[in-house]
Formats: structure tokens, sequence, C-alpha cells
């Protein structure tokens, strides 16, 4: 110890015991300045100990149980075996991975999807009808209320209007040549099935998932936002394998998400006339990369479950 840290020890020592405070704010911003953690150029969501005890607190806790257990907690609106905060990692706080905090102060929005400006309650319809493969809960009900009111929550002193770092899920760039199914296959063999399964299907513990479905009658429908192989990638490569995202690469990740997505699913909700062909055209045409009408194989795929 050299003369100058014991010098310091002892004032430490001998300061009052009125001047606590001070000393504690003095230690917490030496010790983030010192190392610029990944996370600290995030905004950062309020903790659960800080959650009022009234009835705004309740609705928060309401939306986040939910948000975790949505199956359980909004049943006649669910249509599939997934929970929402099986895509919004770690409750909906992980960002890069479509955290509430980051979504919340940017509605309303236009959206292209439905071609007029949404409301977030708008929003966290679409989620249902869609990655849920259920229906919309109404827009003034209690599932939205608590939704909403666990996303204000998180977003607690984040400026309104702007695009936080962390929104959405960082694009990937596609590869040259393309994405490969085969190699996607490999892939998913070797780094996917033993959580998801091998034919994408899961694996339950009772009634409820503790691996997710990938594809199948019981994942998310051909309209989600994951159908898309370049989202797919995007969620991939920040988060998969499970605590060891980032460890694909990005020609990895696009292949393996293509392989998932070349897989049949529960139908787009939006389906016209009861034709793949005109619901491709209006719906998958200009939706990113996507496999929704095309033939793999020799089959199409699209027909739904
Ligand atoms: C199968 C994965 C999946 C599930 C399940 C899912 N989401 Fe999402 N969510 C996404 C994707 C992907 C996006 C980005 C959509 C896009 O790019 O069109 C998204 C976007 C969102 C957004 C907008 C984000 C922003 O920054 O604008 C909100 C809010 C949201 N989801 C809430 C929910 C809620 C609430 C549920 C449960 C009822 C849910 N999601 C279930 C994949 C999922
Ligand atoms: C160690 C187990 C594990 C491995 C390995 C794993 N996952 Fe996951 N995956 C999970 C869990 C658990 C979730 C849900 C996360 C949550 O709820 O926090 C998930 C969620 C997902 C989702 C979103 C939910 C859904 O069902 O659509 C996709 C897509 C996904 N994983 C794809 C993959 C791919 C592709 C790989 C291989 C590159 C992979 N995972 C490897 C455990 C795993």
């Amino acid at each position: 110890m050299n003369t100058q840290t014991s010098a310091l020890l002892l004032i430490a020592l001998a300061a009052p015991a009125y001047a606590d405070d001070i000393v504690m704010e003095d230690q917490s911003q030496i010790l983030t300045g010192a190392g610029e953690t990944a996370s600290s150029r995030y905004f950062q969501p309020p903790q659960e100990s800080e959650l009022p005890d009234n009835a705004y607190g309740k609705l928060v806790q309401e939306g986040r149980a939910i948000f975790v257990d949505t199956k359980n907690r909004a049943t006649e609106y669910v249509g599939n075996g997934l929970a929402c905060a099986n895509c919004h990692l770690e409750q909906g706080r992980k960002a890069n991975s479509a955290p509430l905090w980051a979504a919340y102060t940017m509605y309303p929005a236009y959206r292209k999807k439905n071609n007029k400006v949404n409301s977030y309650a708008e929003r966290l319809q679409g989620c249902f009808q869609f990655s849920m493969n259920g229906k919309a809960p109404e827009a003034d009900g209690p599932v939205i209320a608590a939704l909403s009111a666990y996303s204000y929550w998180l977003a607690t002193g984040a400026p309104t209007g702007q695009e936080l770092p962390g929104r959405a899920y960082p694009e990937v760039p596609k590869p040259e040549n393309g994405y490969d199914l085969a190699k996607g296959e490999q892939v998913y063999a070797a780094q996917c099935a033993v959580c998801h399964g091998q034919n994408g299907e899961g694996q339950k513990s009772g009634d409820d998932y503790v691996f997710p479905p990938l594809w199948g009658a019981d994942s998310f429908n051909w309209g989600a936002g994951m159908h898309r192989i370049n989202t797919a990638a995007a969620f991939i490569k920040e988060n998969m394998p499970l605590g060891k995202g980032g460890s694909l690469s990005d020609e990895d990740a696009w292949h393996v998400a293509a392989f998932m997505n070349s897989h049949e699913r529960p139908q787009d909700p939006r389906l016209i006339d009861g034709s793949v062909e005109k619901t491709r055209d209006k719906y998958h045409a200009n939706d990113g990369v996507n496999l929704y009408g095309e033939i793999v194989n020799g089959t199409m795929l699209g027909k739904g479950l």
C-alpha cells in the first residue's frame, strides 16, 4: 500500500457518520467511470425494487407476469406455446433484443405492415395476432393496459420520440452468396437441436415449454416478424445459442435462420381468398427476405398448419 492510499484510507475511516451519503455517491461514480461496461452504453430501465407499492405498481407487475407467461396469463388471446419474453429476452429488458423501454417511447408510429399510424396498443395487438398466433386483446382492456403499464415503467426517464441505442435487433449483413439451407441444417443439428428438438418442436415440462418451438403448429405464424429470414438472423445472431449470443458467424446466423423458416407453421391470418399466391403478392413480396409462397424441396411453403 503506498502512502497516498493509506492517507486516503485514514481520511475515509475518520470521516464522521453524517458524511455517509456523500462517500457512497463518490464511490459509485468512480466505479462506473473506471470500467466502461457494454451495458452502460444503453438506457438502464428501473429495478424491480423501485416499483411503488400501490395500484400502479401492481398493474406493472401484472404486465410483467403476462409478458413472461403469456399463454397462462392471457390464455384466450394466445394460439401457440410462446411467451412474449421468448423473443424479447430478460423480460423485455435486454438491449438489442427489441427491449420494451426502447419501443414504448416510439409510438404512435407509421407501420407499413398495416399502412397506418399505430398506437402502442395497436402495436401490442399485432404481436398477439402474429407472434402469438392468437387474437388481439381489446385496446382498452386489462391485458393491453397491463402490458402498456409495464412498458411505460421500463421506459421511466427515457426521452420520447428519440430512437435509443439497443432498439430492435441489430441487422446482420446478408451473406454475399446468399443463404444455404443445407448449411443451415448442419448448424441447426450442431447448435440448436439439443434445446429446440430435432424437428424444431421445442421441449415441454408438463404443459409449458421450457425450450420454445421454432416451427410447427405451436410456434409463431407466417405473418410474424420472425418469419423474415433477415429478422430471424438478427435475433439469432444476438441471442442464440442461449447464453452464447454473438458466437455464430453472420453467415451461419443467416443459414440457420433460413433453415428454421423453411418449415411449415400456422397460416398468416391475413390470408386472402384462401390463396397463398395472392397473400404472398400483397403481404410477403416486399417484406424483407422470406419463403412464404416459395417452393422448397418441391413443396410450396405457406399452406399453414
Ligand atoms: C416469435 C418471437 C416474438 C414473440 C413471441 C413476440 N415478439 Fe414482439 N417482436 C418480435 C419481432 C421480431 C419484432 C420486430 C418486428 C419487426 O421488425 O417487424 C417485435 C416487435 C415488438 C414490439 C415493437 C418494438 C419496437 O421497438 O418498435 C413490441 C412492443 C413487441 N414486439 C411486444 C411484444 C409483446 C407484448 C409480445 C407478447 C404478447 C411479443 N412482442 C411477442 C418478435 C416476437
Ligand atoms: C441452451 C438451450 C438453447 C440453445 C442451444 C438454443 N436455444 Fe434458442 N432459445 C432457448 C430458450 C430458452 C429460448 C427462450 C428464451 C427466453 O424465454 O428467455 C429460445 C428462444 C429462441 C427463439 C425465439 C422463440 C421461438 O420459439 O421462436 C428462436 C428463434 C431460437 N431460440 C432459435 C435458436 C437457434 C436457431 C439456435 C441455434 C443456433 C438456438 N435457438 C439454440 C434455448 C436455446
